[in-house]
């Protein structure tokens, strides 16, 4: 596979959207498709890192971070949240996902980001070194109820930051609406 990665640009919308509908299926894609659109448009999201996955020219998977504030914390630190992530179901288990996380991380940690929080797949994303974030005093921005405990996740880029800093995420408006944070 020789695969491209590279920042999304405006063109790419429309491509973009057709991945979460097509990876989230009919039910859940179109409401994906909706969150990603407003948050390419949110003020409060930036900075914002959309990046695309493309073989052959063509586009097949797309992961967008967003900006969060740590509210309730002793010392001020910068973070982003990883959501969402698809890869066209075609082009799934062959790595493009997490190619996609670990160039995002990567951009994310040169550009001075210390954590990131994900809330997702409970046994995908610890494959890419996030680990629970609850247990670790970082409180989402809606309850997280126990059995879904683990999928509320967080990733420290500059080491020593967990442990030392603790509080409450709050996210882009976009993102920070509830019905975001349900089953
Ligand atoms: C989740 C998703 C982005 C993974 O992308 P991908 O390119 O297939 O992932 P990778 O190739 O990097 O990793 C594949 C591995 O992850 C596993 N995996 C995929 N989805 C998983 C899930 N929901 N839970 C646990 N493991 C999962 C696969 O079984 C595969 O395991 P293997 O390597 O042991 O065979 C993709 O399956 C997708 O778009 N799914 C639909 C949308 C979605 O759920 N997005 C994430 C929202 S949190």
């Amino acid at each position: 596979m020789t695969l491209e990665i590279r920042q999304s640009c405006k063109s790419d919308r429309p491509e973009i959207e057709n991945i979460h509908i097509k990876a989230f299926g009919e039910q859940k894609g179109p409401e994906i498709a909706d969150l990603v659109r407003g948050l390419l448009d949110d003020n409060t999201a930036i900075p914002i890192l959309s990046l695309v996955a493309i073989e052959n020219e063509k586009i097949i998977g797309h992961i967008l971070f967003t900006k969060v504030k740590i509210i309730q914390t002793t010392e001020p630190v910068t973070a982003q949240i990883l959501a969402p992530l698809a890869v066209l179901p075609d082009f799934q288990g062959k790595g493009v996902g997490n190619k996609l996380i670990q160039e995002g991380l990567n951009q994310l940690k040169q550009s001075g980001v210390e954590l990131v929080f994900v809330l997702g797949h409970a046994d995908y994303y610890p494959r890419s070194g996030f680990t629970p974030a609850g247990i670790l005093g970082y409180e989402a921005p809606y309850h997280i109820p126990e059995e879904h405990a683990g999928a509320w996740m967080v990733q420290e880029l500059r080491s020593g930051v967990i442990g030392r800093v603790k509080g409450k995420v709050l996210c882009s408006e976009v993102l920070n609406q509830p019905q975001h944070w349900r089953e």
